[in-house]
């Protein structure tokens, strides 16, 4: 199997991606760093305890990370995932704790590990990426340790869904975002620009509900909730589910189409902070540092969903 760290700041929608990866056997999830984003760092890391208590994986350690951007002001979400960051799921609290050791640490030794072992690990990023960012700045031998970088993160022709320019994890942080984007290692971006083309529609969520076992149940209170932010906001027929399609690409990429691009981040014009500059149409001379995914089949990325959650009784 395939090793990979998630990054992660549950998070409705990063919850549903940890419980798809410990439900799939292509991959092994060697830990879970959680970072300040959609809710502050020790609820994020709570939540990680939280599912894999639901999933009975308990082996997987977590560990805490950043609890505030590199240079900006922490911004949380609770407005569109709950005060808890996974509103709807009601999990008892966690027995299970973070690990003692900080996310920034045990991804060093981690990544270091992988590059001595020639094993490297797939980083599935799915939050500010501040944690992965420092990282890379305080010890760069860490790069040779990621195979590559998969984020959930961007948005180009689907405008911003916290400012009018900029998305949510990008947004957070900036500057650590242009870190990751400049580090050299393959990346993948799932940006706004798909993800909005696979809303979670009650017709899309009724396989899940079907399951009838306590994650199918705790994933359609989640996402089925009459009050899901975007349904509310745009309108939409159900609410969006962002960070799953990371693992949707690497475990199914015939589902998604995408253009190898430059992607730079804009950490300084106060209109545009956060905004993901892609070189679409290659008008620059700037080389390609991305694959930017803007295509998926939505109705073939549910039913591979729906049949990997019912693999977890
Ligand atoms: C991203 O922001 C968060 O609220 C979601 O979990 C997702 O990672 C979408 O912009
Ligand atoms: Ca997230």
């Amino acid at each position: 199997p395939r090793h990979i760290i998630i990054d992660t700041d549950p998070g409705q929608d990063d919850a549903v991606t940890i419980l798809l990866a410990l439900a799939s056997p292509e991959l092994t999830v060697d830990a879970i760093t959680t970072v300040a984003g959609n809710v502050a760092v020790e609820q994020t890391a709570r939540n990680a305890c939280a599912l894999l208590e639901l999933a009975k994986r308990t082996d997987v350690p977590v560990y805490a990370g950043a609890e505030r951007p590199l240079r900006k002001e922490p911004i949380y979400a609770a407005n569109v995932h709950g005060e808890t960051g996974m509103g709807g799921a009601n999990l008892p609290p966690p027995v299970l704790l973070p690990q003692p050791e900080h996310a920034v640490d045990a991804l060093i030794e981690r990544l270091t590990a992988a590059a001595r072992a020639c094993s490297p690990i797939t980083l599935v990023c799915l939050g500010p990426l501040t944690n992965i960012a420092t990282a890379l700045t305080r010890a760069p031998e860490c790069l040779n340790g990621i195979e590559q970088i998969v984020a959930m993160g961007g948005a180009q022709r689907e405008g911003g869904n916290i400012t009018p320019t900029a998305e949510f994890n990008f947004f957070v942080d900036p500057d650590a975002a242009d870190i990751v984007m400049k580090c050299g290692r393959p990346i993948t971006l799932l940006p706004l620009d798909v993800t909005h083309r696979a809303i979670a529609t009650p017709k899309r969520l009724a396989p899940i509900a079907a399951l009838h076992t306590p994650v199918g149940e705790m994933v359609t209170r989640m996402l089925g909730a009459e009050d899901r932010f975007e349904k509310m906001k745009y309108g939409w027929e159900g609410g969006a589910l962002h960070d799953p399609l990371t693992l949707g690409w690497l475990l199914r990429p015939e589902f998604f189409s995408g253009r190898h691009c430059n992607v730079t981040i804009e950490c300084t014009a106060p209109l545009c902070l956060g905004q993901s500059i892609v070189d679409y149409w290659s008008v620059t001379t700037r080389t390609p540092n991305a694959l930017w995914v803007d295509e998926i089949d939505a109705e073939a990325f549910y039913s591979f969903l729906a049949e990997r959650l019912g693999r977890l009784k």
